[in-house]
C-alpha cells in the first residue's frame, strides 16, 4: 500500500493522460459523425476514420481502468466506503458495456441506414439506437469526469444511481428528440 501511495501522483498524471485521450476520442467521433452527415452519407473513408478514433476510446479506457486501480490499492478500504467512488464504477461499467454494444452491434449497422430517407428510411430503427447509444456514451464520459474531479458527494449510493438512471433516460430523451428533428429536416429538404 505505501508502493501504491508514494507513486499516487504519477496514477493520477497517468489517469489525466487515459482521461484526454478515451474522452477526447469520444467527442470527436461524436463531432466528426454529426460533421460526416452534413452530405446525407457516411462514406468508406469517413467510417474508416470513426473506426480509427474509436480506437483512442479503448486505449484511454484501458489507461484509465489500470491507473484508476493503481490510485485504488493506495486506499481500498476508503475508495470502498465512498458512494462517489462506487458510482463512477458503475459509470465506468456501462461507458464500457456500452462501448461493446456501440462497436459489435451498432458499428457494423451503420452502413445499412440510408440517410437521405429521412422519417421514411426502413433503417431508422438502428438510427434511433445510435443516437441513443451515443448520448449513453457521452454523458457517462461526462459524468465520470465531473465524478473524478469531485472530492465527495452527499449522496449514498443508492440515490446517486437514481439520479444517474434519471440522467440517462433524459439523454435518451433528448437523442430521439434530436433524431427525429434530424429526420423531419431531411425531409423538409429533400
Ligand atoms: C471513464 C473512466 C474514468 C474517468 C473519466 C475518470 C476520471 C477521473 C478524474 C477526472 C479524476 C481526478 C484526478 C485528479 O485528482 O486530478 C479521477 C480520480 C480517480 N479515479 Fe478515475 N476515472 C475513470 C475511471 C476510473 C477507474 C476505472 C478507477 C478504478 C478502477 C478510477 C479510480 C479513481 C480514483 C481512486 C481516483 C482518485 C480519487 C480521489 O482520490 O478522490 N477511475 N478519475
Amino acid at each position: 500500500m505505501e508502493f501504491f501511495s508514494e507513486f499516487k501522483t504519477l496514477f493520477i498524471i497517468l489517469h489525466l493522460v487515459g482521461l484526454a485521450i478515451g474522452f477526447g476520442g469520444a467527442l470527436v467521433s461524436d463531432y466528426l459523425f454529426f460533421r460526416f452527415l452534413k452530405d446525407l452519407k457516411l462514406s468508406k473513408k469517413e467510417l474508416e476514420v470513426m473506426d480509427y478514433l474509436s480506437k483512442f476510446v479503448w486505449i484511454g479506457l484501458f489507461l484509465l481502468i489500470i491507473s484508476g486501480a493503481l490510485i485504488f490499492l493506495s486506499n481500498p478500504t476508503g475508495y470502498m466506503e465512498s458512494s462517489k467512488f462506487l458510482i463512477k464504477m458503475f459509470i465506468v461499467l456501462m461507458i464500457t458495456l456500452n462501448g461493446f454494444f456501440l462497436h459489435f452491434y451498432v458499428k457494423p449497422r451503420l452502413k445499412l441506414i440510408d440517410w437521405k430517407a429521412g422519417l421514411k428510411d426502413s433503417h431508422r430503427g438502428i438510427r434511433k439506437i445510435a443516437f441513443a447509444s451515443g448520448s449513453v456514451s457521452v454523458t457517462s464520459w461526462a459524468l465520470a469526469t465531473v465524478l473524478g474531479s469531485l472530492s465527495s458527494i452527499p449522496l449514498i449510493f443508492l440515490q446517486s444511481f437514481v439520479i444517474y438512471a434519471m440522467i440517462i433516460l433524459l439523454a435518451i430523451s433528448v437523442s430521439q428528440l434530436m433524431e427525429y428533428l434530424f429526420s423531419k429536416h431531411i425531409d423538409a429538404i429533400t
